[in-house]
């Protein structure tokens, strides 16, 4: 089946894997913030996907708009939207954190999604079998020493899920995916080489994910009609419900 799909946060990382790993003739509409994004672009047009670009900055709802102002313009339905764009921001501990970065956390990693999912529903509506996937982490787990905010904003976004799931229903499925540890841009930023060797060896299957062992589990969620208001963790057993 062919499929119009919004990918948030494609020029990088799980984004942009995801974008590869769903490119074979469908419509992708890749967003992204500072990061280049053509080679993604090229690479999909190359295995076969249709291809527009938009550059927003989701941290703010102007820019939330601006992306979904771009996604009406080259298409009039949607079949999927991954809220995948999200950061850590800073590592700080809960005795230094600043209202104003917890605003910039909640505001990309949990605001931007919950209302790009809202302006994306009259096109998803429209679309065929539609579906939303939503990025979370394992940060919102466990319990994550100096990313609190960050695993509060995604654990927030985990709960709209399961709320959107049953509000949108039955027309529009909505699931999320807590990633643990993936080898991305994101670890270059906010991890250290010993950390991230300590968290391989305390996971149970003895190494850190990769970027395409989310896209699959995506690829799953927009294939299985059966998945609604669910989280998939994909940790490699870092944590066990
Ligand atoms: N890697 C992990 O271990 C891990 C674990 C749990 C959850 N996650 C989540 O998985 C998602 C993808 O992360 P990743 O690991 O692939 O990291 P990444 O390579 O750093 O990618 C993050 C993406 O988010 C975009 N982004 C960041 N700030 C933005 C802003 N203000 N406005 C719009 N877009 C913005 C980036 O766009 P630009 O580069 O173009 O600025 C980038 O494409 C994120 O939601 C992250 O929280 C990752």
């Amino acid at each position: 089946m062919q499929r119009t799909i919004l990918i948030t946060g494609a020029s990088t990382g799980i984004g942009a894997v995801t974008a590869r790993r769903l490119a074979k003739s469908n419509t992708l509409i890749l967003h992204h913030n500072q990061s280049p994004i053509e080679s993604v672009a090229r690479e999909v047009r190359e295995l076969g996907g249709v291809v527009h670009t938009s550059q927003a900055d989701l941290m703010h709802e102007a820019g939330c708009r601006a992306l979904v102002r771009d996604v009406t313009h080259v298409t009039d339905h949607l079949d999927v939207l991954v809220n995948n764009a999200g950061s850590l921001l800073e590592r700080h501990t809960v005795e230094n954190l600043t209202w104003s970065l917890m605003e910039r956390i909640f505001s990309l990693n949990t605001f931007s999604a919950i209302l790009l999912t809202q302006l994306c529903v009259p096109l998803l509506r429209k679309g065929n079998l539609p579906s939303i996937v939503n990025m979370t982490s394992i940060a919102m787990r466990h319990g994550a020493p100096t990313a609190t905010a960050y695993g509060a904003a995604k654990g927030a976004l985990d709960s709209f899920t399961r709320g959107a799931a049953r509000e949108l229903a039955p027309e529009i499925r909505v699931n999320a995916i807590a990633p643990g540890v993936i080898l991305t841009p994101f670890h270059d930023r906010y991890s250290t080489e010993e950390k991230l060797a300590s968290i391989a060896s305390d996971t149970p299957v003895g190494f850190n994910g990769e970027s395409d062992h989310i896209a699959q589990a995506v690829e799953l969620l927009i294939e299985n009609t059966f998945i609604t208001g669910e989280t998939i963790d994909i940790n490699g057993g870092l944590f066990m419900r």
